[in-house]
């Protein structure tokens, strides 16, 4: 009882040793493509006749690699040999220079004396020497927001892929747009920060190979579009300008490219593609409102900036000048005005002090003038306060006075002493 219990019990544990234990590891491990590989028996037990190896995952004939015959040595291919396959004497398979189609699963099957078999299963996975990837892109320029950044890490083998980003494992954000496989990244609305260089990187355990970069641009803006003046970088509204001095008005935005520049001076454009503009000599004549208009070529968005550019109240002086200086009699004499207010509303010119009947001629709102008590028939006016007087005698020498007054009733005289020459 006791013996037949034991007996039943070793036949049984032989049988599950037999059947369970044969393992098959490969040697190296992880071979590259072209090493020798020796696919290593383990476990075989009592004494056996016969090996037979098949590459594929079930016992069939199309799969037999060899078989061998232990006693005499003799291995007899079969249709699976690639001609690199030796079986050992211990069982064990060599592969000379393995490839990656020797990848797979390999079975051995043995033969005992009382003609019974077990088989044992191994997995063999070559890995390529990889080559160098290629980082493809069907755009490499796209426009902040709207265009998607899609590249694609193209490589025949397969291996692991991993992303690098300037020369840096890409950031996390980045790497959420990942395909599965790792070999597509996808951002929808790219970002300027995503502009830059990427490369990505083929490895498996026996090697790794990484690309040549790519270079991708995101253009983007103008944004933060504002006029700076000359050296200082204040930004204001209003620039207040002392007569006869210089500034130069400089248009700065974040954009990507560098747009393209306009400038708008009181609703007229000017021809000046630059980013700065050039006032050489205030006078009331560049007073008003400066605007910058910066375009990007790429994104098609504009921006702009605006400042109001004014004469310095205590720079505003007004001088008038006889032109010519000194007029010949029987000649015309223009009595020229600059730095006159700009805010006119009208003015009056006299012969002498500015009192009613020394008055030559008003200067009307609308632009026309009427003549005064002293007009002789030979002074005309203009808009821009000048006075001209014909055919001058020697009478015509002596003060004449400019009366002014501004649209908020601020009232300034001056007068200046005309000469005359006489003819001779
Ligand atoms: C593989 O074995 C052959 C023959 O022994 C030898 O010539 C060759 O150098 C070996 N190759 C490698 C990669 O070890
Ligand atoms: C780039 O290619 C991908 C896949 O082929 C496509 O889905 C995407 O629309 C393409 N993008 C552009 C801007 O052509
Ligand atoms: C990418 O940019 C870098 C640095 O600006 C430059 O050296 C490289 O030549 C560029 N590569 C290509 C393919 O344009
Ligand atoms: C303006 O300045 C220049 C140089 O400083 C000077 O030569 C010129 O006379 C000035 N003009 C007036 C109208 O003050
Ligand atoms: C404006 O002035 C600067 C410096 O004086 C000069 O370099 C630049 O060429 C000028 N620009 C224009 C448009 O005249
Ligand atoms: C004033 O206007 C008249 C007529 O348009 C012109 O002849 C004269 O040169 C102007 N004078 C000044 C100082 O602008
Ligand atoms: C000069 O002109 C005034 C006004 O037209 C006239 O009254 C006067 O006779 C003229 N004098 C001479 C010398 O022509």
């Amino acid at each position: 009882m006791a013996l037949a219990g034991c007996s039943w019990l070793l036949l049984s544990a032989t049988f599950l040793s037999v059947g369970a234990e044969i393992s098959i590891t490969p040697e190296p491990a992880q071979p590259a493509e072209g090493d020798n590989v020796t696919l290593a028996v383990h476990g075989l037990l009592g004494e056996l006749l016969a090996y037979n190896w098949y590459a594929g995952p079930t016992l069939s004939l199309t799969y037999l690699v060899a078989s061998y015959i232990i006693s005499t040595g003799d291995e007899i291919p079969g249709p699976a040999h690639t001609g690199r396959e030796a079986v050992r004497p211990d069982g064990g398979l060599d592969i000379q220079g393995v490839l990656p189609r020797h990848s797979g699963t390999y079975i051995l099957q043995t033969l005992n004396r009382q003609l019974q078999t077990e088989v044992g299963y191994g997995h063999l996975q070559v890995y390529e020497i990889l080559a160098q990837p290629v980082v493809m892109a069907n755009n490499t320029a796209l426009v902040e927001r709207r265009d998607t950044l899609h590249l694609m890490c193209s490589s025949p083998s397969p291996a692991e892929v991993r992303w690098f980003f300037n020369g840096e494992a890409l950031p996390i954000a980045i790497r959420l747009g990942q395909s599965p496989d790792g070999r597509v990244l996808t951002r929808h609305g790219v970002r300027r920060e995503e502009a830059g260089a990427y490369q990505c990187e083929v490895w498996n355990p026996v090697s790794v190979s990484r690309s040549e970069p790519i270079n991708l641009t995101v253009y983007f803006g103008p944004e933060r579009v504002a006029i700076l003046q000359d050296s200082t970088t204040r930004t204001g509204c209003t620039i207040k300008l002392d007569f006869n001095t210089s500034l130069t008005l400089w248009c700065v935005s974040q954009s990507c490219p560098e747009p393209e520049y306009m400038w708008v001076f009181n609703g007229r454009a000017l021809k000046n593609g630059r980013d700065h503009l050039n006032i050489s000599s205030m006078t009331a004549a560049q007073e008003g409102t400066y605007t910058c208009i910066a375009k990007n070529p790429k994104t098609l968005l504009s921006g702009s900036a605006s400042v109001v550019v004014k004469l310095s109240a205590a720079a505003v002086v007004m001088t008038i000048v006889p032109v010519p200086t000194k007029p010949m009699e029987g000649q015309d004499v223009t009595l020229t005005v600059q730095g006159y207010p700009k805010d006119l509303l009208v003015y009056a010119w006299y012969r002498g002090p500015a009192s009613e009947p020394n008055r030559l001629l008003s200067q009307l709102p609308s632009g026309n003038w009427i003549a005064g008590p002293a007009h002789t028939g030979r002074e005309a006016a203009f808009a821009n306060c000048s006075l001209l007087v014909q055919k001058l005698n020697l009478t015509d020498a002596g003060r004449y006075t400019l009366k002014t007054i501004t649209l908020q009733g601020k009232t300034e005289t001056l007068d200046v002493e005309l000469q005359v020459a006489t003819l001779e």
